[in-house]
């Protein structure tokens, strides 16, 4: 049946691919972006469709976005800032961004009537996890990165609005997401330092960090069989392969697709910087148990990211 679906971040990596699968899908989408990160070019296919409509408006603009979300059914609240390695260079961001934030999504569906959010959190929010790979219901986690403690924070509004104004919530904690249109994380920094010296490659840490990803259809698909199928009040799931790799590995399949063997010269140390978890495994029996496999695997994902990187040259350009 279809639905009208309000979108937050839909000019961004995961956001514009999941518009485009909301369109094909025969849904009615609102797409909300203040475009800090977001490029209008990925909303280009979803422009051309009737059923899609874009908002240029700031999530902490609460009345702007209680415009923007009227005669909504469905949020999938995605806009955050998404890059965990800088968090305390700017303290205020995170809090901002994606506590803030979340709170105002929050307050704007309240005043639309609107009872159903799905959000994207992330495996940060387990810090250092003593159980791998990670359950849902593992230990309550001690946070290490502003990012992570942020996404916690509003992991908690969304459950607390659950309780006490009757929504329904469906929480994604995503590994890394690989995929087309991806334009921050790991694959992006190598490629980029690549494609301006590929005889050397600067790698932070000692490139042994254990990390696990996901495809950005494989998330997609993901997500629409959660929030079709679980029928909680707060549904919590973990979404990654079953299975990690070393950035080691990765930086291996990355030359091979470039053709190009640069000197790795590694900062040193287990950790790439202040919050980089050395060892990322969730456990994701629960949305298995929904019938969901990703279909590709982590190196397969990283080299059609890397493709679609090097196709798409005009990234760099746009997001420097
Ligand atoms: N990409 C990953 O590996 C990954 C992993 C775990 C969780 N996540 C989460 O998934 C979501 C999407 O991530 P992404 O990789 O697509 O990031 P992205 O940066 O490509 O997309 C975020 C989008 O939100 C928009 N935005 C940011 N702040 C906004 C604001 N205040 N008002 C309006 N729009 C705003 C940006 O312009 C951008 O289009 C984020 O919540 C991120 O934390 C991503």
């Amino acid at each position: 049946m279809s639905k009208r679906f309000i979108v937050t971040g839909c000019a961004g990596f995961i956001g514009s691919n999941l518009v485009d699968r909301l369109l094909e899908n025969g849904h009615e989408v609102v797409g909300v972006d203040n475009l800090s990160t977001g490029l209008l070019r990925f909303l280009e296919r979803a422009s051309a469709n009737p059923r899609f409509r874009f908002v240029r408006t700031d999530l902490l603009d609460l009345p702007g976005l209680v415009a923007a979300f009227a005669g909504g059914e469905v949020v999938v609240h995605l806009a955050a800032n998404a890059d965990v390695r800088f968090g305390t260079e700017h303290p205020r961001r995170d809090l901002e961004q994606n506590t803030i934030a979340t709170y105002n999504v929050l307050e704007a569906m309240r005043a639309n009537g609107i009872k159903h959010i799905a959000f994207s959190s992330t495996g940060s929010v387990y810090g250092e996890a003593s159980v791998i790979p990670t359950p849902e219901d593992g230990p309550f986690p001690i946070q290490t990165s502003l990012y992570g403690a942020s996404k916690a924070a509003g992991e908690g509004l969304i459950s607390a609005y659950c309780e006490g104004f009757g929504f329904q919530a469906w929480i994604f904690r995503f590994v890394s997401i690989l995929g087309e249109r991806y334009t921050h994380g790991h694959v992006f920094d190598f490629y980029k330092k690549l494609k301006a010296d590929p005889t050397r490659l600067p790698v932070l840490g000692n490139g042994r960090q254990r990390k696990s990803y996901l495809y950005v259809q494989d998330c997609i698909d993901a997500i629409l069989l959660a929030m079709e199928k679980a029928g909680e009040k707060v549904n919590i799931f973990n979404l990654g392969v079953d299975g990690y790799c070393e950035v080691n590995d990765s930086i291996g399949w990355i030359c091979e697709e470039l053709g190009v063997k640069p000197v790795l010269e590694y900062s040193g140390g287990d950790r790439g910087w202040i919050g980089d978890n050395p060892f990322i495994f969730l456990d994701t029996r629960k949305i298995q148990s929904l019938g969901w496999r990703p279909k590709l695997d982590i190196r397969a994902g990283v080299i059609r990211t890397v493709r679609s990187l090097v196709e798409n040259p005009w990234v760099f350009e746009e997001r420097k």
